[in-house]
């Protein structure tokens, strides 16, 4: 974690930058009794980031700005609203005062993506609180409040390249060598986390009705060594073939024109394509900058989606990069 050492006081204010997420691995098991999935997944965070600033206020108040800032919801469905609040009454700040905070978002990170953007959101509003109400809570307290508010927020907290278990929440940082160039392609519109695990449930209940040989139940997700290894080598063109996401049918499904955006990498020299997490966004493996630019190019003319960015990975967790007096 990047800090800045804050100079404190009821004026302060507090900016925390927080990477979006791509699943270099993700193994979906079968419904838990809690209506979530049980997991493997290989978190990698990228450099694609929302910044959140918090300051003191009589009340909270929440703006967003930027990428899809229009669909974020502004009352108490905002997960950094949550995360303060949550934050707030784990420091006992709650119901003597003190709680109000004004939180101002800047989204880079599209909103329904696969990104995590949401989460990120709530993982720098902990962060930022943290620091801006002198908290002091630690790195494992934080994750286990984040935890409550969303799947993906320990991992917005971590950064880096991190194997998931449980629902996503119980996290190991894994080890990665040298870093890594993709090219994100972003879709037309959203799609919804829940549906997309309910698409993948019905594929998977129908394929085995059809009886063409799934296992049933579903097995327990394992962790693909092979991709750890990968990892550990530093060599993409190891990495590439091995990404994997159980989600992909299910996003292809509900989202058709994904298909040709995948297509479309491979066509322009990607080493591995795949959904990003629920999607709809495509994470495209390239060798080099040099060949991730060509990519984007190259995504870019096929026309098959909305934007196209390159960024790298692993990136830094939710971080602290200013924080002081406001003028
Ligand atoms: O934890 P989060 O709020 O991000 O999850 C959103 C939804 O995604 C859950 O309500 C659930 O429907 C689905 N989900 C799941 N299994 C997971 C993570 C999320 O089924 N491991």
């Amino acid at each position: 974690m990047t800090h800045v050492t804050p100079i404190r006081g009821s004026a302060g204010a507090v900016t925390v930058r927080v990477p979006a997420k791509v699943n270099l691995q993700l193994s979906v098991g079968p419904p838990r009794p809690d209506g979530y999935h049980g997991l493997v997944t290989v978190f990698h965070a990228v450099s694609l980031f929302d910044e959140i600033t918090v300051s003191e206020a009589d009340r909270t108040s929440v703006s967003v700005s930027g990428e899809g800032g229009p669909a974020v919801p502004l009352g108490p469905a905002n997960l950094a609203v949550r995360a303060a609040a949550a934050l707030a009454r784990a420091t006992g700040r709650r119901g003597r005062g003190g709680a109000g905070v004004r939180i101002e978002i800047r989204k880079r990170i599209p909103v329904a993506a696969g990104l995590a953007g949401g989460s990120a959101d709530a993982a720098a509003a902990l962060v930022a609180c943290n620091e801006l109400w002198n908290a002091g809570i630690g790195p494992d307290e934080l994750s286990e409040i984040g935890a409550q508010i969303g799947s993906d927020v320990p991992f917005a907290l971590l950064g880096g390249t991190a194997v998931g278990l449980g629902r996503g929440e119980r996290l190991t940082r894994a080890l990665v060598s040298g870093s890594y160039h993709w090219v994100l392609a972003f879709g037309a519109s959203g799609l919804s986390t829940p549906d997309v695990y309910a698409t993948c449930d019905r594929l998977r209940a129908a394929r085995r009705a059809s009886g063409d040989g799934d296992p049933d139940p579903v097995p327990e997700p394992e962790l693909n060594t092979a991709l750890m290894a990968a990892l550990r080598s530093g060599d993409p063109a190891a990495v590439g073939p091995l990404l994997s996401n159980d989600l992909q049918p299910a996003a292809l499904s509900l989202q058709p024109l994904l298909r040709r955006a995948l297509a479309a990498g491979r066509e322009h020299g990607a080493l591995g394509a795949v959904v990003s997490g629920s999607g709809p966004t495509c994470a495209f493996l390239a060798a080099d900058a040099d060949a991730a630019s060509e990519l984007a190019v190259g995504v870019t003319g096929a026309g098959v989606c909305r934007a196209v960015v390159q960024v790298t990975g692993p990136a830094p967790g939710a971080s602290v990069v200013s924080a002081g007096a406001i003028a």
